[in-house]
C-alpha cells in the first residue's frame, strides 16, 4: 500500500516536471527554460548546451561557449539568444506554430567524452489577445420596430475562444443573447477572426446598455465599449381619443374667459381711464433702466398669454 502511493507520488511529480509550461505573446518572445543548477561550478568552456523543439530540430547549440550555428534548423537561425545567468533560451518572434514542447540538454565535456549532465522539457503555449470586441448596428432596423439587429466582431486572437454573446441592461433587468460564433482563422498566422450577429427586441420606453462579450475561457471575458440606446422620445404616444381634446379646449375657454372678465371688472373700479397694466409698470420706474425690464417682463406675460391661447 505504502509503496503503491509512494509510485503514484512519483508518477505525479515526473508528470508535473515534464509539463512545465510557459506562455508567450504571439509576435514576442518566448522563454525556453533549462534550469541547471550548477552544483560543480562548471565552465561555459567545459559544456556543450543546446535546444530541441519536439521534432528533434536544434534550436540553439553552445560548444566550449562558442555559439555552434551548424546545426541549428533555418527557421530558428537569428531568432534566439541565450541567457547565461539563468540558463534560458529566449525565442523571439514567436509564432502560433511554436506551440509546443522544448528540450534543453546539457553535457560535460570529459576525457571519456560528452557525459550527459541535465535535461529539461518544457511546453510553450503561445497566445494572442484578441482585439476588444466591436459592436456595429446594422442602420434603419430600430427607425421602424424595436428589433435591434447588430454584430459584434473581435480580430486576431489565439487561442479559439468559447463563445460570444449579447448582454442587454436595462434599469432593472440583464438578458443575455447568444448567437453562433463564427470563425476565420488566417492560414499564415494561423490567428482567429471572430463575429457574431444578433436580432433581439429592446424596450422602447426605458434606456438600455449593450453590451458585447468575448468569452476566452470560463472565468476570462473582453467586453466591447457599451453600446447605449436612449428610450424613444415619446413623439409616437398613442393618440389622445377626441372626446378628451374637445373638453381641454371648452376648459381653456373658460378660464380665459373668466380671467379676462376679473381683469376687466378690476379696471372699471380702480380707474375711469383707459390703462392698463403696462403702462401703470412703465410709469412707475421712469427715471430708472428698470422700466425696460419691466416692459420685457410684461411682454413675455403677453406672450405666454397668447402662445396658450392659441394651443387651445
Ligand atoms: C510584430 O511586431 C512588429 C513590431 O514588433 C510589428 O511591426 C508587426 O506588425 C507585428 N506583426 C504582427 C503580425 O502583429
Ligand atoms: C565559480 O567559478 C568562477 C570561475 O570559473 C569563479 O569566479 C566563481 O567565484 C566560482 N563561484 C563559486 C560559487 O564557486
Ligand atoms: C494580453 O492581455 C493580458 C491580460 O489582459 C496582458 O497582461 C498582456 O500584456 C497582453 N499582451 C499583449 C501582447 O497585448
Ligand atoms: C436601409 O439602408 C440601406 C442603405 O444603408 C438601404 O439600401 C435600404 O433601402 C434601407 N432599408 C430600409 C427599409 O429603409
Ligand atoms: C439582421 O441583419 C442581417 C444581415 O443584414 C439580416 O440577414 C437579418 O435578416 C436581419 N435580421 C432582422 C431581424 O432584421
Ligand atoms: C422592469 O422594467 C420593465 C420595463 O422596462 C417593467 O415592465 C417591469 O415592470 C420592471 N420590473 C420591475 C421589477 O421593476
Ligand atoms: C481579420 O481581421 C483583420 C483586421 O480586421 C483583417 O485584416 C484580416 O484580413 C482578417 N482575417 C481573416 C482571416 O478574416
Ligand atoms: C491562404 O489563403 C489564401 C486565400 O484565403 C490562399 O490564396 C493562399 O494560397 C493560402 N495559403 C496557404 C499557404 O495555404
Ligand atoms: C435616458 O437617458 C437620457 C440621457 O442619456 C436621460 O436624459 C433620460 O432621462 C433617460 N431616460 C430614462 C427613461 O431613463
Amino acid at each position: 500500500m505504502g509503496l503503491r502511493n509512494t509510485l503514484i507520488v512519483m508518477a505525479l511529480l515526473l508528470s508535473g516536471a515534464a509539463s512545465l509550461k510557459s506562455h508567450a505573446f504571439f509576435n514576442e518572445t518566448g522563454e525556453l527554460p533549462c534550469h541547471f543548477p550548477n552544483t560543480q561550478n562548471l565552465s561555459l568552456d567545459e559544456l556543450v548546451i543546446f535546444w530541441q523543439d519536439q521534432n528533434k530540430l536544434v534550436l540553439y547549440e553552445l560548444f566550449k561557449g562558442q555559439e555552434k550555428p551548424n546545426n541549428v534548423h533555418p527557421k530558428y537561425i537569428g531568432r534566439t539568444s541565450f541567457d547565461q545567468d539563468s540558463w534560458t533560451l529566449r525565442l523571439h518572434n514567436v509564432q502560433i506554430k511554436d506551440t509546443g514542447s522544448y528540450q534543453c540538454f546539457i553535457h560535460h565535456r570529459r576525457s571519456q567524452g560528452l557525459v550527459s549532465i541535465h535535461q529539461m522539457s518544457s511546453d510553450l503555449i503561445v497566445l494572442a489577445n484578441f482585439s476588444q470586441p466591436e459592436i456595429r448596428l446594422i442602420a434603419n432596423q430600430t427607425e421602424k420596430s424595436n428589433i435591434i439587429n447588430l454584430t459584434c466582431s473581435s480580430t486576431q486572437g489565439y487561442p479559439e475562444p468559447q463563445k460570444m454573446y449579447v448582454r442587454l441592461n436595462t434599469k432593472n433587468s440583464t438578458s443575455n443573447y447568444d448567437a453562433v460564433l463564427k470563425k476565420s482563422q488566417n492560414n499564415i498566422t494561423e490567428l482567429y477572426n471572430v463575429s457574431i450577429s444578433v436580432s433581439f427586441p429592446i424596450p422602447p420606453e426605458t434606456n438600455v446598455t449593450i453590451f458585447c462579450v468575448l468569452q476566452l475561457e470560463p472565468t476570462e471575458i473582453i467586453l466591447s465599449p457599451p453600446y447605449n440606446i436612449d428610450a424613444k422620445s415619446p413623439v409616437p404616444s398613442p393618440p389622445v381619443p377626441d372626446h378628451i381634446l374637445w373638453i381641454a379646449a371648452l376648459l381653456v375657454v373658460f378660464i380665459v374667459c373668466g380671467t379676462v372678465f376679473v381683469i376687466l371688472r378690476k379696471r372699471k373700479t380702480k380707474q375711469p381711464g383707459p390703462s392698463n397694466e403696462c403702462e401703470i409698470i412703465k410709469v412707475e420706474g421712469k427715471e430708472s433702466e428698470q422700466t425696460e425690464k419691466s416692459l420685457v417682463g410684461c411682454r413675455l406675460w403677453g406672450r405666454t398669454e397668447s402662445d396658450t391661447t392659441e394651443a387651445t
